[in-house]
């Protein structure tokens, strides 16, 4: 079962998004396996986005991440990282396609709601910055079989 990291970023918590933006992932059959707010310092910051590290927008970027309270997740399923990613639209909210978060919520490219793991080895390394493993719960849902 493959997991991703899912972050509602400072500004979709100041919008008062967040429960909108879980019905989503929520609806499209993925499964949440942790969930919890968290104000990120310099450090966790800058660690996530470490891979930005030099370009214009990092200062910028670390300063928006820090700016307010995060609601960080992991959610599981077939293909959940690029099911999350398609459910995101691309990091411009300008040109996201309506039906997707950024497309449907945002105009901004920094200030874009949501931050979803790119890659299987990202989502691993992620969800280890993010989450003690004690903080993620396996259960068996009982609609299983009926989402695949
Ligand atoms: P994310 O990592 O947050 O899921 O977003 P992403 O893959 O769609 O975009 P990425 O290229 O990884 O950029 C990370 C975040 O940096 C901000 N950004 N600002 N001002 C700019 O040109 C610029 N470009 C990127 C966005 O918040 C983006 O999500
Ligand atoms: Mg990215």
């Amino acid at each position: 079962m493959e997991r991703t990291l899912i972050l509602i970023k400072p500004d979709g918590v100041q919008r008062r998004l967040v429960g909108t933006i879980i019905q989503r992932f929520e609806q499209k059959g993925l499964r949440l396996a942790g969930l919890k707010m968290v104000q990120a310092d310099r450090d966790l910051a800058a660690r996530h986005y470490a891979v930005h590290q030099g370009k214009p927008f990092y200062e910028s970027l670390l300063k928006f991440l820090e700016s307010g309270p995060t609601v960080a997740m992991v959610w599981e399923g077939r293909e959940a990282v690029a099911v999350a990613r398609n459910l995101m639209g691309g990091t411009d909210g300008a040109k996201a396609p309506p039906g997707t978060i950024r497309g449907d919520f945002g105009l901004s490219v920094q200030n874009n709601l949501v931050h979803g793991s790119d890659s299987r080895e990202n989502a691993e390394q992620e969800i280890a910055l993010w989450f003690h493993e004690n903080e993620l719960v396996a259960y068996e849902s009982s609609d299983n079989a009926w989402i695949g």
